[in-house]
């Protein structure tokens, strides 16, 4: 078991974004499916996407503006990287808050070739100046720039080369409406079935050369929390368990193995990590169930409040066990069950594992 003061909560196993310094950045590139008919779920989007990609190939022009938009975690940078590889084109990637002045988007724009895909992550994070150069270029695919100062300033249009623009965002609304209005193909990502995260843990799980039996795959993905990242993460981990426990570097997983590493980790049967859980006791212990505010609840638990709002309450309230009201945050009945405790202070046995 982890114990609290050695819970690293910056690097969680179950973050839905990437782990900084993740060591393994590349070994997660190298199991990212490259083509649509090997990418896993998304049947909705993935689906549409084939038919415009198709269409915009035959007839020799470059695809639309994309904007995909859904929760962290769920494949937007993979799948603008086969959009591009369907495409024959390459992939440029950046994040909004990274272009700060009308120089880095130039730099951006002007280094596109004919039919390339500019990929910009959180792209809400763009200023208005910025949203304001943006436009002629995915319109008319120019850029106006303004040279000189005062009276004598005077603006030179560029001809850039024809690019798709796929802009990611967690959620939609964020962008201002006339950005939002410039992207010809908008699509949902939905978080992924078990089902779905079974089949993507058994894709990569042969790349790693470590298959991972039906059961196996079941457990790691009801415990992956809908996101493929967690899933891959969650393998990579268990792998390493299973290597060292078996002594084969290419040893078989099974649900028994997965289990006793994913306990190990403090990955409990629902996917919930040791911060998720502190928090809810938290809640539970110490204010009677909540109401609570999120700022009291921070400090309470030592950890940041946005960390509290972006990383853990969108899943615990996907469960059910969290709600968000005018006077703070509750724990739910579900919440209490999950933990082995009562509303009148009782406890049963709570297990991580199965
Ligand atoms: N790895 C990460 N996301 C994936 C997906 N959607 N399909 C296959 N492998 C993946």
């Amino acid at each position: 078991m982890i114990e609290e003061s050695e819970f690293d909560f910056e690097n969680r196993i179950v973050s839905p974004e990437p782990i900084k310094k993740d060591i393994e950045e590349e070994l997660e590139r190298s199991i990212r499916p490259k083509t649509l008919d090997e990418y896993i779920g998304q049947s909705k989007a993935k689906e549409n996407m084939k038919i415009y990609i198709e269409a915009a190939k035959q007839r020799g022009e470059v695809l639309d503006h994309v904007l995909l938009y859904g929760p962290p975690g769920l494949g937007k940078t993979t799948l603008s990287e086969i959009i591009a590889h369907e495409m024959g084109a390459n992939c440029r990637k950046t994040n909004g808050s990274a272009i700060q002045k009308p120089g880095d988007l130039a730099a951006l724009l002007t280094n596109l070739q004919e039919g390339d895909v500019l990929f910009i992550d959180e792209i809400h994070r763009l200023s208005r100046a910025i949203e304001e150069i943006l436009y002629p270029a995915m319109e008319d695919y120019v850029l106006d720039i303004i040279v000189g100062k005062g009276p004598s300033a005077r603006s030179i249009r560029l001809d850039l080369n024809r690019f798709t623009l796929i802009g990611a965002t967690t959620i939609a609304g964020q962008l201002t409406a006339p950005l939002r209005d410039r992207f010809g193909i908008i699509a949902r990502l939905e978080p992924y079935s078990n089902d779905e995260l079974c089949e993507i843990i058994q894709r990569s799980s042969m790349i790693l050369k470590s298959p991972c039996d039906n059961q196996g795959a079941m457990e790691l993905a009801s415990r992956s929390r809908g996101t493929p990242r967690v899933a891959n993460r969650l393998l990579r981990r268990s792998r390493d368990y299973a290597q060292v426990i078996t002594g084969s570097d290419t040893p078989t997983l099974n649900k028994e193995l997965i289990d006793t590493a994913l306990v190990r980790m403090g990955v409990d049967s629902l996917g919930l990590d040791e911060l998720d859980r502190r928090l809810l006791k938290m809640i539970i212990v110490s204010y009677g169930g909540g109401p609570v505010g999120l700022e009291t609840l921070a400090a309470a638990i030592g950890e940041d409040a946005r960390t509290i709002e972006e990383s853990c309450e969108p899943f615990l309230m996907q469960l059910g066990f969290l709600s968000r009201t005018k006077g703070g945050r509750c724990a739910t009945d579900l919440a209490y069950a999950h933990l082995g405790m009562t509303r009148n202070g009782q406890t049963t046995m709570f297990h991580l594992g199965k």
